[in-house]
């Protein structure tokens, strides 16, 4: 029986939007709820309290919202609160980016040096060189934390605008002297500016946690029996929990649609 509740997919702002955009094309029936928790954005330079209170408070909003399955599209939420809430929510299939990204970056590294960007807290947990190094203790990891990284996509400073050019040169310059072959944007924040980070390190693979992310979801729903198979159009809906211009002006840039956004209380 075809199920037609929808994905909740959630972040600290407009990151999610790049794994939200990856299951719109991997599985065009399925609808999905986001909320990007504005309000309370960067989730990165917080404690580990803080993000796994917030991370339980929107995997309960979109509980009352009834969605079937629920998406940590959030690198630093992933690292710091996932492994701590799976078991409190077994009512629930939810999945998070650290595994699906490190899988794919380690299948297709060849030097066996694999760069991981991400907040402050994502890098501290070491969450995907943990991950990779048991799948292949031989790949050697190269961690840099990008904090400004999200406040300039909030920003709304994706084009390839000064600030953020030296931004990335700032962040990125040693790890152009390394061998990496493959670089994990270990913050859904991050492939809103892959064009840039491309340009700053040309030849080298970028890890887009959404695409891994969406496969990982397609076999979860297909698992569980809970896929929407019928092809009526799908629902996409949009909270934040603090309104403001930007979110809806990048967020339409990106998608390359137009959106409405609503607020929700958490
Ligand atoms: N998109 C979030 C992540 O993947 C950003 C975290 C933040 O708000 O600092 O880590």
């Amino acid at each position: 029986m075809s199920n037609h509740r929808p994905i909740g997919i959630f972040d600290s702002g407009l990151g999610g939007l790049t794994v939200a955009k990856e299951i719109y094309r991997l599985l065009p029936n399925e609808s999905t709820i986001y909320i990007g928790d504005t309000a309370r954005v960067p989730y990165g330079n917080r404690s580990r309290e803080a993000v796994t209170q917030f991370t339980q408070e929107l995997i309960d909003a979109l509980l009352t919202l009834d969605v079937k399955a629920v998406v940590i599209a959030c690198g630093t939420a992933s690292s710091v609160a996932l492994p701590n809430l799976q078991d409190a929510y077994k009512q629930i299939p939810i999945i998070g980016v650290i595994e699906p990204a490190a899988e794919n970056a380690v299948s297709v590294t060849t030097s066996n040096h694999i760069g991981v960007i991400g907040t402050q807290a994502t890098i501290a947990s070491n969450s995907f060189g943990n991950f990779i190094k048991k799948s292949n203790p031989h790949i050697e990891i190269h961690n840099q934390s990008c904090p400004l990284f999200v406040p300039i996509v909030e920003e709304g400073i994706i084009n390839d605008h000064p600030i953020l050019l030296e931004a990335i040169k700032h962040y990125l310059n040693k790890l152009q002297q390394t061998q990496i072959d493959t670089l994990i944007l270990g913050c859904t924040h991050y492939p809103i500016i892959s064009h840039a980070i491309a340009d700053y390190l040309p030849g080298v693979n970028l890890i887009n946690a959404g695409v891994s992310v969406a496969q990982e979801l397609n076999h979860l729903l297909i698992n569980n029996h809970i896929e929407n198979t019928s092809a009526k159009s799908p629902r996409h809906r949009y909270f934040v929990t603090d309104i403001n211009q930007n979110f809806e002006e990048v967020a339409q840039t990106f998608l390359g649609k137009q959106i409405s956004i609503e607020k929700i209380a958490i």
